[in-house]
């Protein structure tokens, strides 16, 4: 039997195994629900990426990991273990990375509204680069920077006017988006020559992100294209010499069986083809090239683990099997209504009997998990894993109805590790005064 996260097995006890560790037992451990991840996955991830620079762009770039995934100091270990920048976007995520030793200048700063203290604050650490998203925010980082006698050097976030989100993506009304500015309008150009005259400011690099969960190749083709063309204009224009090129994330993973992926090395592949195509054609330097993939790398590491509480069959209409989690441990069927695979711990093989809806215990009736997914049979007491769930699930958790988050394990060489510990009541109330 094959599973969507290729980290998964079955064990003598015919139990269900991530990394080589039996589920069950790490489930009386450490109690569910809890996200369970294993640490090699995520490390072999990390080095497709940074191989695939070496091979196809003769080292030049570096990959950022894009941590809104999943941010929490264990992580931000792993990424600076392997040579990796990382992409932040609040003082919450860079603060994070700062506390587990990552490299400042391996950090990368976004955000549409970065605040005073925010941009203040990275200044004040020498993040490596802050990727600016519009002319307020440069005026602002451009006098902060004057104000503590330093040169910040910048990337600009660039819509390049390609909606890679519908079924065959399209290339216009992309402009209307909260992030960055057009290339269509001149809003690029603009900034670009605004930037070029500050005397606080080193421009480096644009930026572009053409959305999430992509499974196509051409969009981030033709996202390259057209950056590249915009570097090579400024070039020609203005003499803006830019020699940092970065590509965003986006590729997409296998939730469900359906999900057909590329593999990640083929997008850096196909992409590097572009690169250095249009440098031959319009007569520049490459790039350097970076990536921010967030997902990828750990979204197929991860799974959920629950318990499986009140089951309630609704004769002719359907059967709901209530989990001890649900929307506050991940919200992403709630919020986009997205997919999700499962599998019974103890009987991971058993023939899939039942068509069941997976909910959460939050007081919402749209607090489902998973909406009629085939099963084998299922009983009160089961501990059940929700798959793929190792990005945007921690990170996106919150304590709706006063229930305290999971925690992080990380099975690393087949043993488990504590990345980030549950909370408790006490923690619940912190905070309150
Ligand atoms: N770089 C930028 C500038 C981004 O905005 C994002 C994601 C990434 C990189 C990473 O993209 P990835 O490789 O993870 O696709 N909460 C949503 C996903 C939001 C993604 C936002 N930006 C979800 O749960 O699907």
């Amino acid at each position: 039997m094959s599973f969507v996260m290729k980290c998964l097995g079955i064990n003598e006890n015919g139990n269900l195994t991530i990394g080589g560790c039996d589920l069950k037992e790490i489930a009386e451990a450490y109690g569910t629900p809890a996200y369970i991840m294993d640490e090699d996955e995520i490390r072999a991830n990390c080095r497709i990426y940074t191989q695939s620079i070496k091979d196809h762009y003769d080292g030049k770039g570096l990959v950022l990991y894009a941590s809104k995934a999943l941010s929490c100091k264990y992580i931000y270990q792993i990424m600076k273990e392997e040579g990796m920048g990382v992409d932040v976007v609040s003082g919450g995520e860079l603060y994070t990375a700062l506390e587990a030793g990552f490299p400042n200048e391996k950090i990368y700063f976004h955000g549409n509204n970065k605040t005073v203290e925010e941009i203040a604050f990275a200044l004040s650490k020498g993040v490596g680069r802050i990727v600016v998203d519009n002319e307020q925010e440069l005026s602002l980082i451009n006098q902060l920077s004057g104000e503590s006698g330093i040169t910040t050097k910048v990337l600009f976030r660039i819509k390049p006017g390609i909606d890679a989100h519908t079924h065959s993506f399209i290339q216009t009304g992309q402009i209307d988006s909260k992030f960055g500015v057009a290339l269509e309008n001149g809003e690029a150009e603009q900034i670009m020559k605004t930037a070029h005259q500050m005397p606080n400011i080193e421009v480096v690099g644009v930026h572009c992100h053409i959305g999430s969960q992509i499974f196509e190749l051409a969009p981030f083709e033709l996202a390259a294209e057209k950056m590249m063309n915009f570097i090579a204009d400024m070039n020609d224009r203005y003499r803006i010499h830019i020699h940092e090129l970065n590509l965003g994330g986006g590729f997409g993973i296998k939730y469900v069986e359906e999900d057909r992926p590329v593999n990640y090395d083929r997008y850096i592949q196909a992409v590097s083809r572009v690169v250095k195509r249009v440098a031959k054609e319009r007569n520049i330097a490459l790039p350097s090239i970076l990536m921010e993939p967030g997902r990828s790398i750990v979204a197929p590491a991860g799974l959920t683990l629950y318990t499986v509480g009140t089951i309630k069959n609704i004769p002719g209409i359907r059967t709901y099997v209530s989990v001890d989690g649900g929307m506050g441990d991940n919200p992403r069927h709630i919020m986009y209504g997205s997919e999700y695979e499962a599998a019974l711990v103890e009987n991971p093989n058993g023939e899939k009997t039942n068509t069941v809806t997976v909910a959460g215990k939050c007081c919402e009736s749209g607090d489902i998990l998973i909406r009629d997914i085939k099963l084998p049979e299922i009983h009160s007491g089961d501990l059940l894993a929700v798959l793929s769930t190792g990005a945007y699930n921690y990170s996106m958790a919150s304590n709706y109805n006063r229930i305290p988050r999971p925690p992080v394990v990380m099975i690393q060489n087949g043993l488990p590790k504590l990345a980030v510990k549950r909370e408790t009541y006490e923690d619940l109330v912190r905070n309150d005064v």
